[in-house]
């Protein structure tokens, strides 16, 4: 790492904050600064001395303690750090964090910040299974806060399961590979994803799907912000997480994609990666269509949904700078690429041949052509995953020459 980096470590209280020490000596020796706010419940299991003795540093702890705010106020405080971590992040931390909450340092300064944060949750296995602590997680990863672990084991409340702060050398990695990843060549670009299927509405109950499982999609996303882009991945239903450090938006249907999508602008790049349903119902019901006796069969109109990718090719004022569709064929896969390319007016295409005994549709592998207006490359059979990689260091690539 070429400058210096520095941390702010936020101490929550509970039994694991003993290994927040480990965490702040293992910084130290790959070259980061570490800053450390105690909270008060923190200060029950470490004391802010040997806190101190290895930051090198004075140790936060008291909203109203005039001398801290007369040498850095809070809001500097949050600013002065490249990353801000959590750790141990309690239940009683990470709920205050998704709501918003600021009644003490800890929490003050985690509203205040506009740099990143990375948490490392620690508690109870019931309070971490608890439905209140994943519903905070979830709204936290929907923030795009990262998170690292918990760890499954013994706890030392004598239980066993999910709930155990991940190893400081854990943390630690994930720290040093967040600061790998922000001095990549997309930093300081941002990117949208779109992924997954869309779910047209029948009636309140009932939708029509595809069998999309989303996976290109994240895998992209997560590649371009291993590069260091940020990223939007605007997903529709699927069973994945969120990848690290990417702000997911979750919808339902093609009309709240495009949406979504619209809302994400402006971005440098955007890639269509979705499996969006070409029809919505038209008479969608507002109540469960009821099954009539006698076989009468409901009537349903079909309406053709918005191409998303076209439209933001076509964006008059907020066109991104590249943009790049995905075309699924099962015949004459170049040509029909090409004429997808000119019709949605998109930079790129990546097209695959998806007919059956190729295997691709469900499958890991997948062969692509990556087409543009100049020209088509012929990618070899690899992994979807190296397809994620390679199309996000070809993105990489183009931004920069
Ligand atoms: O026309 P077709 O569905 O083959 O086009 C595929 C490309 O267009 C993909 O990149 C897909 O994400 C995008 N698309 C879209 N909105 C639609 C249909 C397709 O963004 N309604």
């Amino acid at each position: 790492m070429s400058q210096q980096k520095s941390v702010l470590l936020i101490i929550g209280g509970g039994i694991a904050a003993y290994k927040s020490l480990e965490l702040i000596r293992l910084l130290s020796k790959g070259g980061v600064k570490t800053r450390a706010i105690l909270t008060e419940a923190g200060s029950q299991f470490v004391t802010p001395l040997s806190v101190s003795a290895l930051t090198g540093e004075k140790v936060f702890g008291d909203l109203f303690s005039l001398t801290d705010e007369a040498e850095m106020g809070h809001i500097e405080l949050s600013r002065s750090a490249d990353l801000v971590v959590v750790a141990p992040a309690t239940a009683d931390l990470m709920a205050k964090m998704a709501n918003g909450h600021a009644n003490d340092l800890a929490s003050t300064t985690l509203m205040a910040t506009d740099t990143e944060v990375l948490i490392a949750p620690a508690m109870n296995v019931r309070m971490w299974d608890h439905p209140a602590t994943q519903r905070n997680l979830a709204t936290l990863k929907q923030d795009g806060v990262r998170v690292v672990g918990p760890d499954e084991g013994d706890m030392a409340c004598g239980e066993f399961g999910p709930g155990r702060l991940s190893e400081p050398a854990v943390i630690a990695d994930q720290i040093f590979s967040y600061f790998t990843q922000k001095a990549g060549p997309l930093a300081g670009k941002s990117f949208l994803v779109t992924a997954g299927p869309t779910h047209e509405p029948i009636d309140p109950v009932r939708y029509i799907a595809n069998r999309s499982s989303g996976k290109q999609g994240y895998a992209i996303a997560a590649e371009l912000s291993k590069l260091g882009a940020d990223v939007t991945l605007i997903s529709g239903p699927t069973r994945l997480d969120a990848p690290a450090g990417v702000t997911r938006v979750e919808v339902e249907s093609a009309t709240d994609m495009l949406l979504a999508t619209e809302r994400a602008l402006p971005v440098d790049g955007a890639v269509f990666a979705a499996a969006v349903a070409d029809w919505r119902v038209a008479n969608q019901a507002d109540q469960k269509i009821k099954k009539q006796s006698g076989g009468d069969l409901p009537d349903l109109a079909l309406a053709e949904n918005p191409d998303i990718l076209a439209t933001i090719s076509n964006h008059a004022e907020k066109r991104p700078s590249l943009v790049v569709g995905f075309a699924a064929e099962t015949q004459t896969v170049i040509e029909n690429a090409q004429k997808k390319l000119a019709k949605k007016a998109c930079d790129w295409i990546v097209a695959n041949d998806v007919s059956p005994e190729t295997g691709t549709f469900g499958g890991d592998q997948n062969r692509v052509h990556l087409i543009s207006k100049t020209g088509v490359e012929d990618w070899p059979l690899q992994s979807k995953a190296d397809v994620a990689k390679n199309l996000a260091q070809r993105i990489a690539d183009h931004f920069g020459e």
